[in-house]
């Protein structure tokens, strides 16, 4: 029975370009799991946005002495090059810049007021001398209560992932004019997340299915006890107030670009002119819904969002929130402002997408952190996509080409051995296909490539090269084998690999998209047919040559600061 899947992706702040870290913790996982359930004929909605407020917008337009909106113009517009060019496949990738999401948010804030959920209370909020105003979260810096972090921010520590609130922090300074802060009085509104504690941890306690590194954070969170938190900041650049008299105030950037996620699934369905059709997404119970995340969003993902959806009552809560650990690059972490980074534009400038995503997700900061280095890029690229399967298709496809008339040899009778490579197939699809449904990347794109390695000692051993001489109908009955397992190898591989999946299935002799097709071993296996049309091949991966590490490896230190 077919299912329906909600994806939720992180929203980027669009205050830069993405890097390869970004892609690696959510982008990419979400993108290989949406590509997924649609090939298995489930009902898929994929949704993100640029998150267009908050103080990493208003700190980027200050430095360039622009505004904020043409910021966000100019990176939003980028993402969704990126988005295009390393093809994640959004059904839509809005922004939190729109009037449907200020209505939803505002919708939302209203009935958690009327309801008690949100209440007015004044609260001490750190004010700089020097700069003479009222500081925002990120401006903020200090020492974290909880683990003496020396560079926590206001809003959350870094280091232990803990939130925080600026009063928090232990010999806080402006990170402008370094001066301490003092602390005015102001009227705020409140989120009462300390109402959600209990209900929060029995629900907690049943996703016995969330990856351990996101359950342990969550509860240990949890059992520090929840706070309620403001959620409303002195700026002028932000969603308004629903409320008479709040002119001065915004609503703060976390309560409402999780919002986002509901917001963008009206959108979707007003575009797609069934306004009603995010309904399914979001009431009905047999929906699930995911959320692609980089490990330091969890609290905000597994504590915040479900419970503001507890306290609005009537909309699902989240399914799985399989958050990524961390990706280094060269055995240093990102830095934006070290310029620490290989931003994606740029790579897409040099390189095909799909040995990224290859690399990605063989070596998915999955359940640890993981590291990018161009000469594993290198070693990657050519030792496995080139060598392994990359030479496999094209040997096995070239030769069928040549020696068959450009069409599909028909074969004789199976022998055991061809059995057992059809076999070895169907058990591939199988577990390829269930460790993505449980977001194991890694391991899933591993049992792919222990086909292309098992059909590549299939054609050792039967030699259909030197068969072809002695035995024709013999060699045509490996080759016919092996292109049927290369069908079945194209498919489970186009989740992680599209680009490269898509011309396969060209010179394979279809026509029409590959996302169209099904996750269905059988269908795999009866489309390839005897006597059927093949295009004549070409190579779906370049070999890269070594300097290239190097090049790129001084290219990155160079740019560094
Ligand atoms: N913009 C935030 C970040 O980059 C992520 C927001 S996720 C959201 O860390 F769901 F809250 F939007
Ligand atoms: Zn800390």
């Amino acid at each position: 029975m077919a299912e329906r899947i909600f994806i939720g992706v992180a929203w980027p702040y669009a205050n830069g370009p993405l890097h390869l870290g970004h892609v690696a913790g959510c982008y990419l996982p979400a993108d290989i799991f949406a590509r997924f359930h649609r090939l298995k004929g489930n009902q898929v909605l994929m949704v993100s946005g640029s998150d267009s407020h908050g103080t990493p917008i208003t700190v980027r337009a200050e430095q360039e002495g622009i505004e904020p909106q043409d910021v966000v113009d100019r990176y939003h517009a980028i993402f969704l090059d990126s988005w295009r060019r390393l093809g994640i496949s959004f059904d839509l990738f809005t922004s939190t810049g729109t009037g449907n999401h200020r209505e939803v948010v505002q919708k939302i804030f209203r009935s958690l007021l009327d309801q008690g959920y949100i209440y007015t209370d004044t609260t001490l909020l750190a004010y700089c001398p020097d700069c003479n105003r009222f500081l925002a979260d990120r401006y903020i810096e200090g020492v974290c209560p909880h683990c003496g972090d020396q560079r926590a921010r206001g809003d959350q520590c870094e280091s232990c992932g803990r939130t925080l609130d600026p009063q928090d922090l232990l010999q806080a300074r402006c990170v402008i004019s370094g001066t301490t802060p003092e602390f005015r009085e102001s009227e705020h509104f409140f989120l009462k997340l300390s109402a959600f504690q209990e209900p929060l941890l029995e629900w907690v306690r049943k996703q016995t299915h969330w990856r351990p590194n996101v359950l342990n954070f969550t509860r240990r969170f949890l059992e520090d006890g929840l706070k309620d938190r403001a959620i409303s900041r002195d700026l002028s650049w932000g969603v308004d107030l629903p409320v008479e008299g709040y002119d001065e105030k915004r609503i703060y950037v976390w309560f409402e670009a999780v919002i986002g996620y509901l917001s963008a699934a009206i959108e979707w369905a007003k575009d797609s002119g069934r306004p009603d059709a995010w309904e399914e997404f979001w009431k009905d119970e047999s929906t699930k819904s995911y959320y692609f995340i980089g490990k330091d969003n969890i609290p905000f993902h597994t504590i915040i969002w479900p419970a503001m959806l507890m306290a609005y009552g009537g909309l699902n809560l989240p399914y799985d929130v399989p958050a990524n650990e961390f990706l280094s690059l060269e055995n240093r972490k990102f830095s934006t402002s070290q310029d620490w980074a290989v931003w994606v534009p740029d790579y897409l400038d040099r390189y095909d997408p799909d040995p990224l995503r290859y690399l990605l997700s063989i070596n998915m900061p999955e359940s640890g952190d993981a590291d990018f280095s161009w000469s594993e890029f290198v070693r990657r690229n050519n030792d496995e996509l080139v060598a392994t399967y990359g030479n496999l298709v094209n040997r096995v496809l070239s030769f069928t080409y040549k020696n068959f008339d450009g069409r599909l040899p028909v074969p004789g009778a199976l022998t055991e051995v061809d059995h057992a490579m059809i076999d070895t197939a169907r058990s591939a699809v199988d577990s390829v296909g269930q460790n993505i449904a449980n977001c194991r990347f890694k391991a899933a794109i591993g049992h792919a490539f222990s086909l292309a390695q098992a059909a590549n000692r299939y054609l050792d051993t039967k030699a259909p090269w030197k068969s072809i001489k002695t035995d024709r109908e013999e060699a045509a009955t490996t080759l016919f084998t092996a292109i049927r397992v290369i069908n079945c190898l194209k498919l489970i591989l186009s989740p992680f690999m599209p680009f490269s999946a898509q011309k396969l299935h060209g010179f394979l002799g279809f026509d029409g998209p590959i996302e169209e097709e099904t996750w269905d071993f059988d269908a795999l296996i009866d489309a390839i047919k005897p006597g059927g049309p093949l295009r004549s091949p070409g190579p779906l991966y370049i070999k890269l040559d070594t300097a290239v590490a190097d090049e790129e490896s001084q290219r990155l230190r160079a740019e560094a600061v």
